[in-house]
């Protein structure tokens, strides 16, 4: 398989999906780190007000790797952050709860991280050697967000409602983060070593992850019926891992 080690090598095709699974990161890291900026203000105590602050630091630097990866090419980074819809929108959450961030923080910035172990391994090298320390800056946000979620259920009026928002945000997540299940497009990637794994493995992962920190908690998968309602594509393995841990 062919790797590309300048900016000046990808042509065409190529280019214009490697272009496109930047951009869909660019959007992640950005929105991220809009939403850690708005949890300063909404964090219940100092020492999550300071995470949040550092974390916002951690994707910010994130979003300048792509950045200036994406100048390299001879793209416009400002040009495709603006066309981005606002942060509380495009992961569909209420900033001003901290709840919706917690969840966020177990939920919605490890869907990431899962895209980003592919993107790790590209065959266009320079993107693939910026997202280890990425990846290792994500460990930490996801640490506390598992903290976060124990925290939550130690106590069954606030699980219930942990559980309510984890509903809504882990279907809408999922169908955001890792796109569509098949297609010429996910071929393409596979092909040319732009991902590792298909999108169907790549969720399955990710979502046996969760399973892990969820037992014991009370924390259960949402409901088929929420995955539905915003029609998101399942394969048949995946419906099973849900399954296997769901009221
Ligand atoms: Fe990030
Ligand atoms: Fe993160």
């Amino acid at each position: 398989m062919e790797t590309f080690k300048n900016p000046s090598e990808p042509t065409g095709e190529y280019k214009e999906m490697l272009v496109r699974l930047m951009t869909r990161q660019i959007y992640a890291e950005t929105a991220t780190a809009e939403v850690f900026g708005r949890a300063i203000s909404a964090a219940p105590n100092w020492q999550e007000k300071e995470l949040a602050a550092e974390f916002a630091a951690e994707e910010a630097r994130h979003s300048r790797g792509l950045y200036d990866l994406l100048t390299d090419l001879g793209e416009d980074p400002e040009e495709i952050i603006a066309g981005r819809p606002d942060a509380e929108k495009f992961w569909g959450l209420d900033l001003d709860n901290w709840l919706d961030i917690a969840v966020f923080n177990f939920t919605v910035d490890r869907a990431g991280s899962h895209q980003i172990m592919e993107y790790r391994e590209s065959s266009y090298l320079p993107w693939g050697a910026s997202q280890e320390e990425v990846l290792e800056d994500e460990e930490d946000h996801y640490d506390n967000g598992v903290e976060n979620l124990k925290q939550f259920a130690k106590d069954p009026a606030q699980l219930a409602a942990f559980q309510e928002v984890y509903d809504r945000v882990m279907p809408n997540a999922l169908k955001r983060a890792f796109g569509r299940l098949e297609g010429a497009d996910n071929d393409f990637c596979l092909e040319h070593g732009l991902k590792r794994n298909t999108t169907e493995a790549i969720v399955n992962r990710y979502l046996n992850e969760m399973h892990s920190h969820m037992v014991g908690t009370g924390l259960v998968f949402p409901p088929m019926s929420a995955f539905e309602a915003i029609n998101c594509e399942l394969a048949d393995s995946t419906r099973e891992i849900l399954k296997s841990l769901q009221r």
